[in-house]
């Protein structure tokens, strides 16, 4: 049994570090995505709070089998990622783990690696990072209520562009979770910055698990995927769409969201979905002028699309050259036996 450090309660506590809201970020996305040919929005603008709240109902929708799949791997699984991220080294015959999560939001499924982390060593610390303040404020309060012995720590933060607020206890070693397949937003190269960016912050031997949405495969097949991303009861639609609400709340923007539609695509060459929000007719829209700028606006053509996210699926072998790209080793691989998701548990080198 490990030794517990004097500084970790062993009731759950929450020690809030809340950075202003990203209001400017908001504005210089904006204009650069709107201005740029195609047009694009970055999926991190779905998350205000009506877009956390759809995407946790997404994640409960018979066609989104990722949430599901990671999660049974998860259950699956967990005490042994535990385990391996906790081996006994040369100077660490008992080493304690800190959780550290890179896009948290409501942290519902990282329950069950952290009731596993207190299984074995009866407290632990777990710093969730997210861009969303509901999210976290969410994620602690469910924490806090159902996993005794766990010390939330939140950051509002941008981990892409932001350095981790990892606040290193003496003596015990980092965990990093970075898992749902977010890292599928991001281009290869640019998911191997965010990874380098982490990778940084963690000393030798500390570990990552990855959480890989994986490309279409004998037992997987792109209707699947594309159902996953265009649900019959249209709530990836309303998420898509909920973009521009916000931007009509946050901007003063006057964006007709009806007047988009929405659209999920399998490209194969770029082996990613894609979610677009297309122009049903010829249109102008105007956000008045704010911290990046004048007055801005935008015209559309009849068929026009913003594209609002890429969502790349991985195959084993790219989950591999990604992670040695980034400073890692890919220690382990727990896949579903229908070849959907992929939870990889790498080492830092
Ligand atoms: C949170 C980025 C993993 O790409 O599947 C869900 C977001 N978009 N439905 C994904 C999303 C449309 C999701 N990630």
């Amino acid at each position: 049994m490990p030794t517990i450090p004097a500084v970790v309660d062993s009731i759950a506590s929450v020690e809030s570090l809340l950075a202003p809201s990203p209001a400017d970020a908001v504005a210089a996305e904006v204009r650069a995505g709107l201005t740029s040919d195609p047009k694009t929005l970055s999926p991190w603008l779905f998350y205000d709070e009506e877009g956390s709240r759809l995407f946790e109902q997404i994640t409960e929708l018979p066609e989104y089998y990722l949430t599901r799949a990671e999660r049974s791997l998860f259950t699956a699984h967990a005490d042994e990622i535990i385990a391996l991220a906790a081996e006994p080294s040369g100077t660490d015959p008992a080493p304690m783990l800190t959780l550290i999560e890179l896009g948290a939001g409501t942290a519902t499924k990282t329950g069950i690696l952290l009731a596993a982390a207190v299984r074995r060593q009866r407290t632990v610390v777990y710093q969730p990072v997210d861009v969303s303040e509901t999210a976290l404020a969410e994620a602690t309060e469910n924490i806090r209520t159902n996993i005794p012995g766990v010390t939330v720590r939140c950051q509002v933060a941008d981990y892409t562009t932001q350095a981790l607020p990892l606040n290193r206890l003496p003596n015990t070693r980092t965990l990093a979770l970075y898992i749902g397949s977010s890292i599928g937003n991001f281009s290869p190269a640019a998911a191997r910055d965010v990874l380098r960016n982490l990778r940084a912050q963690l000393l030798p031997g500390e570990k990552l698990l990855l959480g890989t949405d994986l490309a279409p495969c004998e037992s997987k097949t792109v209707a699947e995927l594309e159902a996953a991303y265009n649900d019959a009861s249209g709530v990836t639609a309303a998420f898509n769409r909920n973009v521009l609400v916000r931007l009509n709340r946050e901007l003063g923007a006057d964006f007709e969201p009806d007047a988009f539609e929405h659209k999920a695509l399998w490209n194969a060459r770029e082996s990613r979905m894609e979610m677009h929000l297309v122009s049903q007719s010829a249109q102008k829209v105007s956000i008045p002028a704010n911290s990046s700028g004048p007055v801005l606006r935008v015209n559309f053509k009849a068929g026009e699309s913003i594209h609002t996210e890429n969502s790349y699926k991985f195959t084993p072998e790219r989950i591999r050259e990604l992670l040695e790209s980034a400073g890692f080793s890919l220690t382990r691989t727990w896949r579903n036996s229908e070849h959907v998701f992929a939870i990889n548990l790498a080492t830092a080198i």
